[in-house]
């Protein structure tokens, strides 16, 4: 995903920019460019490549600058190319736009544009935008931007500068998430915190279709249909620690063991024993009309989507409510039936994922209650819902969803609780599941001291081409997300499957280079899970079995057991067993 940075004020703006730049590296990209207004004009340095070639090409040279945009860029319309990477320019040089999103009327833009005399020189849809500021340059960069803006269909988090308007930067939203880092004599525009919460902890997040003009000494926001805004200042939390890696080798990894910690955060002071009722005031909702509620759908995507279909079941099974989930993408384009009593959940870690927003809106529209579980403060989402639970997993950096997912879990268990309670579960019950719960950061805490017995395993199999992962009840969707891991981080394929499901084809597949995750706890499918082992083994595939503590009679049938007290996500057997 692109980056953007910008920065206007008294310091030099080189260095801020590329720790900016740095501090974006973890969204992935294929080349990184930055633009400074100098003495009159501005010089721009990009590259294909990492930031330390851009690092390279700038070494040596010495730049005088208070004001600046920088970008990191992952292609979309052309080549990673050092042409095609931002800033883009106008035909004279004096417009420099940096730009995340996509401009899906690029094409016939460019044609009109083409014949008013641009020279439009990449293959991108980012630069048509710059030509398109030109073209409604009057002495008013704003205002320029705004009119170009009306023009464009698509998405964008862009920021511009000029050399027309030294001291002013122009940084517009629509789909694509940016915020303005409030300083003193200086501010600063990012297309996320990270970037600049070394300067400032006090952000303000633009809203859809607002646009701001920032100086050294304030910033101004309006609509695209020029209506005032007034910002809302909002003080992070994050220190500069949780957005390093702390000794770890990849943030992935220091995510994965913060999650004793952040399982811990998303019960805090949300525990009330004694009426067994989980306190969750952010959902805006009253015991009644909890009580009220017919139906709820959950949409999502991607691991958030696995995090909804465990909170189908658990939901379903203690309170009783029918539960939906859909894929986020698909909701926002169809037209779903949605009965009178009927509430939302979208869940999301960013809460800036565009398909998640989109059915979000479509929802709202519909006048569906749609409430988040959302990990960012301030986030699209977050703002956009009726009311929701933040999960408080703090940044996760890392590129695949770890420390969210269980953390959603936790506060989807959460969710349960409280609707059970107001239904079919006993000021008993809600006690004990909480007690259940609050016993988890602990039982992960357990499973990560075995890191260098899983990590054998994994040396063991990271030559494997295919992977499968199985898992029946509460457990398909774990078998699921185990599987996503796997094919996003190591490039493995991987299918998650319902363990019975898999006489119906992947059968075929089984043979003695296939290796098997199977979660094969304790629970009401155990024995018929014990049968899948029983024909993966018949065709000699590789079997890695999670199976719970003093589970030896598991050992006899699988080629490696990792031993766990007892899953996060498995909930219900916790309640079984606690
Ligand atoms: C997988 C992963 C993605 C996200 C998905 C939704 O490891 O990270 O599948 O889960 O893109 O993102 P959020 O939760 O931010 O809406």
């Amino acid at each position: 995903m692109c980056g953007i940075v910008g920065y206007v004020g008294t310091q030099q703006a080189l260095p801020i920019l590329i720790e900016g730049l740095r501090r974006l590296e973890y969204r992935g990209y294929d080349s990184a460019g930055i633009v400074l207004f100098e003495g009159n004009s501005l010089t721009a340095e990009k590259s294909a490549g990492k930031i330390n070639k851009l690092e390279e090409i700038l070494r040596g040279k010495t730049f005088n600058a208070t004001e600046g945009i920088a970008h990191t860029r992952w292609a979309t319309h052309g080549e990673p190319t050092d042409l095609n990477a931002h800033p883009h320019f106008d035909c004279k040089n004096k417009i420099a736009l940096v730009h995340n999103g996509i401009i899906e009327n690029y094409r016939a833009l460019k044609v009109v544009l083409e014949k008013q005399g641009h020279k439009i020189g990449t293959d991108t849809d980012t630069e048509i935008l710059v030509h398109l500021i030109e073209e409604y340059y009057e002495g008013n960069l704003t205002e320029a931007v705004r009119m170009a803006l009306t023009q464009v269909e698509g998405t964008y988090g862009i920021a511009v500068i000029s050399s027309y308007e030294p001291g002013k930067i122009i940084a517009a939203r629509k789909g694509s998430p940016l915020v303005i880092g409030h300083g003193q004599g200086e501010n600063f525009v990012a297309s996320d915190v990270s970037a600049i919460l070394a300067h400032t902890k006090r952000a303000v997040y633009l809203n859809e279709g607002e646009i701001v003009t920032v100086t050294a000494d304030g910033y101004v926001i309006t609509t695209i249909d020029k209506v005032h805004r007034t910002p809302h200042v909002e003080e992070i939390s994050w220190t500069l620690d949780m957005i390093e890696k702390g000794g770890y080798n990849h943030f992935m990894l220091k995510e994965i063991h913060e999650q004793p910690s952040t399982l811990g955060n998303a019960i805090r002071g949300r525990l009330n024993f004694e009426e067994g009722i989980p306190r969750l005031n952010g959902l805006n909702l009253q015991y009644d009309q909890l009580r009220r509620i017919k139906r709820i759908i959950i949409t999502a995507c991607g691991t958030s989507w696995h995090s909804a279909l465990i909170g189908e079941y658990m939901i379903e099974e203690l309170a009783k409510i029918p539960v939906e989930v859909e894929y986020a993408s698909e909701f926002r384009y169809r037209s779903p039936v949605i009965e009178e009593g009927t509430i939302l959940f979208v869940i999301s870690q960013s809460g800036e994922t565009a398909d998640t927003l989109a059915a979000l809106r479509e929802a709202r529209r519909r006048g569906v209650t749609v409430l988040g579980i959302c990990n960012m403060v301030g986030s699209s989402i977050a703002r956009e819902t009726d009311g929701g639970v933040y999960i408080h997993a703090g940044p996760e950096i890392g590129v695949a969803s770890t420390k969210a997912f269980t953390s959603q879990i936790m506060v989807l268990a959460l969710i349960t609780v409280l609707l059970g309670r107001m239904r079919h579960l006993s000021v008993q019950q809600g006690m004990d599941l909480m007690h259940s719960l609050q016993a988890i950061p602990e039982k992960v805490d357990r499973i990560l001291q075995k890191e260098a017995e899983i990590k054998k395993i994994a040396e063991r199999y990271y030559k494997t081409n295919n992977f499968l992962y199985l898992g029946r009840g509460i457990n398909f969707p774990v078998a699921l997300e185990g599987a996503l891991k796997l094919k996003e981080i190591s490039y493995i394929h991987a299918e998650g499957y319902p363990a019975a499901e898999m006489k119906h084809g992947p059968i075929a597949l089984i043979d003695k280079n296939l290796p098997v995750v199977v979660i094969a706890l304790r629970d009401s499918v155990y024995d018929k899970v014990l049968s899948n082992i029983a024909e993966i083994k018949a065709r000699n595939g590789q079997i890695i079995a999670i199976a719970n503590e003093g589970d030896t009679e598991i050992a006899e049938r699988v080629d490696h057991v990792i031993y766990i007290r007892l899953f996060p996500c498995n909930f219900l057997p916790i309640i079984w067993r606690y």
